[in-house]
């Protein structure tokens, strides 16, 4: 038995920042930030919007594709490295929003791979039988936990806000589905990309000091990241494509993590894909972190450019360091 997709949605919110919005805020420009990193627009939350109601509006377009009720889901697993709360996890919040039962729902802190982690687990729970339909969702609030000032301007142009859900369920089809992952993680790279503070070694997990010095706004050694970031998903996605069988020529579309449009060609380049074979969307939304594959798996496959039988590859790399990929025959 294999897992497939049934549904997929996407949402954001619908205040758009623009680069000369951000220009206003800080010592940047519109063409340093298209130049350095492709995007044009991004969306953030306005006060009080929060991650799950972002969450709920993907999941309900995602369970309208796969025309299943909301009751017909009997597990959740939510990624977000920007959970509403402290504890308990987004997840929760999710299916209470939801109205369904006591299912259980699951919460994935692996960052921009969060995603790829949490099909990993849905994959894991519909093929042995003990979920038929999960839902899966990465959903991200970056833009309340950003520094937006000179100071911050490397990270603050980058990310921002949105929602990604897929609903996916068996299917007895050798030859359709997920067929493979590749998952990795490198502790060593820990504080490359972070949140310090509020953490539970400190006491209290966050103090005036702490706000003070900054350390609750997400902090990146951005040339680090962009260094690994650049070998490791194409490594991720050779290695996943090797254990189906299939290469890089077999590839219908390969839909990347969205965290800076010059890694997203560079990658292209390494793998030496044609344009048609890659897929990307950061010019309008940012970074979403765990949102950015769900978002652009619902675009693709709305404008139908995921047609039956055709194999996708899918990859990010982020905080951690995390990475890895997954190989799906539609
Ligand atoms: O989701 C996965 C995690 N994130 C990523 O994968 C991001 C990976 N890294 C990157 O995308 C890039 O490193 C950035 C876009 C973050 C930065 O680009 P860069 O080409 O590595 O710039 P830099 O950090 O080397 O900075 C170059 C200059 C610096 O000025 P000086 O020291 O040369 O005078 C920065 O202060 O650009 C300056 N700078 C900016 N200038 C205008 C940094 N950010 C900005 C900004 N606007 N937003």
């Amino acid at each position: 038995m294999r897992t497939r997709f049934l549904g997929t949605g996407f949402a954001v919110p619908d205040r758009v920042v623009t680069n000369d919005d951000l220009s206003e805020m800080m010592d940047t420009s519109d063409e340093w930030i298209r130049t350095r990193t492709g995007i044009q627009e991004r969306h953030w939350v306005r006060e009080g919007e929060t991650g799950v109601e972002l969450a709920l509006a993907a999941t309900r377009r995602a369970l309208e594709m796969a025309d299943l009720a909301p009751s017909s889901v009997d597990a959740i697993v939510y990624a977000t490295s920007t959970p509403d709360h402290f504890a308990p996890g987004n997840g929760v919040f999710l299916q209470r929003a939801l109205g369904v039962g006591t299912i259980p729902a699951l919460d994935i802190r692996t960052q921009c791979s969060g995603f790829i982690y949490a099909l990993s687990v849905a994959d894991g729970w519909v093929r042995t039988g003990q979920y038929r339909r999960v839902l899966v969702v990465g959903a991200e609030v970056q833009s309340t936990g950003m520094l937006l000032t000179t100071e911050g301007r490397n990270v603050s142009v980058l990310f921002a806000d949105g929602a990604g859900a897929v609903v996916v369920g068996p299917t007895d089809r050798e030859d359709r589905g997920i067929l493979a992952f590749d998952l990795h993680s490198e502790g060593a790279h820990a504080e490359k990309l972070w949140v310090d503070s509020p953490g539970s070694r400190y006491h209290p997990r966050v103090s005036v000091e702490q706000i003070e010095a900054g350390r609750q706004y997400l902090d990146m050694d951005g040339k680090e990241v962009f260094r690994h970031a650049v070998a490791r998903m194409p490594e991720s996605v050779r290695a996943v494509l090797a254990a189906t069988g299939r290469t890089t020529a077999d590839l219908k579309l390969l839909l990347a993590h969205q965290a800076n449009l010059r890694i997203s060609e560079m990658m292209q380049r390494t793998l030496c894909l044609r344009d048609d074979q890659v897929y990307n969307n950061i010019m309008f939304y940012g970074n979403t972190t765990a949102a950015t594959i769900p978002i652009a798996l619902d675009e693709c496959v709305r404008q139908g450019r995921i047609q039956e039988g055709d194999l996708i590859a899918m990859t990010a790399f982020g905080s951690g360091f995390l990475w890895g990929s997954a190989a799906v025959a539609w």
